[in-house]
């Protein structure tokens, strides 16, 4: 539906509904293929154990639609520290006392019976939380987000197989050109309508950017593996002074889940060991690594800006819409969102999902690393609070574009910002690159 279109209050229940019930399917499915041992495991330190995320996405929904909301108490006061995420990091969080995995889907499954109690009677306006259904909204997208967390601890974890998906059968036909002339000149970055953008989405606002270059598709396996055959993890002109840091210290030679056996370049992929696909998108690559590819190749990452005037603004009319299709939800034509299938889709995928200067897959497949720092939109208010993002502003986290395969339609938008470390790889990330024009 249409940013800013008038939504009736049953629509907007339905709506409400609809994510929070598909939000918990995906949770159950990727929580009930493993056992109780697994759950409680560290399959990384970089990750929670999933039974972390189990719990504490019920206590995130509890603390917002029934604390905040409803104006209800704690249900287990006792447990809110162990699944704040600020009181203790993931790598602690083995040895706290947490709800086991039979206690923590029943509180979860408690909470949501309550929501659900309170969606069918609460008015979906006359609050900021409560406008357009906007905290249940967020709290899907909160869920889908912690979702795609535990999909990381899923491809993290060792072992056999326990997830499978068809792959990608998106319609495919090669660009015509490697890249397009973005026009320069004024263009509105970010929203003040869309109902469910986050605070760091907001508000709209004019934003000029020069005229550039832009890859038509991500950059693919087999280009990154030019720049490795190249020597280009070798080469220390390529690199930003800590991503060479971080490349010697580690031995990276590769992106994250790549080895090299009999001459061949093969990866493992959600415990399953393949060739590395060439035309797909390269996946696991840190900003470092992004970074030294495009400076390789004589080119660099977009800013934050330029990717979202590519992705959303309309030379035709001059208006920036909701995704590069147009302002129609994205739909499985368009774009390789919500899990569907396990990997991204071929680079040259989804012709019908092409921005108007046919630029594709700017939305799913891969998170798109960009040059920029995540830093506060002018006019930025944080808005239900301060630690979604503006304790993350600043020049140590980088932002990320476009969504992955891995991300939901609810969680999903032109505008949408995610952010990590430079150094991080075990996240669904890839790129593309740009030039001045
Ligand atoms: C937006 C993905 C960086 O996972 O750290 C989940 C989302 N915030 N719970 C994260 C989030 C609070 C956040 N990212
Ligand atoms: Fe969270």
């Amino acid at each position: 539906m249409p940013a800013g279109s008038p939504a009736t209050p049953s629509v907007l229940r339905e709506r409400a509904y609809g994510a929070l019930a598909a939000a918990r399917l995906r949770t159950a499915s990727l929580t009930d293929v493993v056992s109780d041992p697994d759950l409680t495991a560290q399959h990384s330190p970089l990750m929670s154990p999933l039974v972390w995320d189990l719990a504490h996405i019920g206590n995130q929904e509890e603390l917002w639609l029934l604390r905040r909301v409803e104006g209800r108490e704690a249900m287990r006061p006792e447990i809110d520290s162990l699944y704040d995420a600020f009181v203790h990091p993931r790598s602690e969080r083995p040895k706290l006392p947490l709800l086991g995995p039979s206690e923590a889907r029943r509180y979860a499954a408690e909470v949501r019976g309550r929501v659900l109690d309170l969606l069918e009677r609460t008015p979906l306006e006359g609050s900021p939380l409560l406008d357009g259904g906007f905290a249940f909204g967020m709290i899907a997208q909160h869920e889908q987000q912690h979702d795609e967390t535990m999909l990381i601890t899923h491809q993290l974890r060792q072992g056999p197989a326990v997830l499978a998906a068809p792959d990608p059968d998106a319609p495919y036909d090669p660009p015509p050109a490697r890249e397009v002339l973005v026009p320069g000149g004024p263009f509105t970055m970010g929203t003040s309508t869309e109902g469910w953008a986050l605070d760091n989405e907001r508000p709209a606002h004019p934003r000029e950017t020069e005229p550039f270059f832009l890859d038509t598709v991500p950059v693919t396996n087999a280009a990154f593996q030019a720049f490795i055959e190249d020597g280009g993890y070798r080469e220390p002109r390529w690199w930003a002074a800590e991503g060479w840091e971080q490349v010697r210290r580690h031995g990276i030679g590769a992106p994250l889940f790549w080895y090299r056996e009999a001459g061949q370049w093969l990866r493992r992929r959600f415990g399953v060991a393949e060739p590395v696909p060439p035309e797909e998108p390269v996946l696991h690559v840190s900003w470092y690594e992004a970074d030294a590819w495009a400076r390789w190749a004589g080119r660099r990452l977009p800013t934050e800006a330029e990717w979202e005037k590519a992705a959303r603004y309309d030379p035709v009319s001059g208006r920036s819409r909701r995704y590069p299709w147009g302002d129609a939800d994205p739909a499985p034509e368009l774009a390789n969102l919500g899990q569907r299938h396990l990997r991204p889709a071929r680079a040259g995928s989804y012709p019908a999902g092409a921005s108007p200067l046919g630029v594709r897959q700017l939305i799913g497949d891969v998170w798109e690393w960009t040059a920029s720092d995540f830093l506060p939109y002018p006019g930025f208010r944080a808005f239900p609070y301060r630690e979604y993002s503006e304790v993350f502003f600043g020049s140590a986290h980088k932002v990320l574009r476009g969504g992955s395969f891995a991300v939901d339609s609810a969680a999903c938008r032109g505008t949408f910002r995610n952010w990590d470390l430079p150094v991080r790889r075990q996240i669904f990330s890839g790129f593309r690159t740009a030039r001045d024009a």
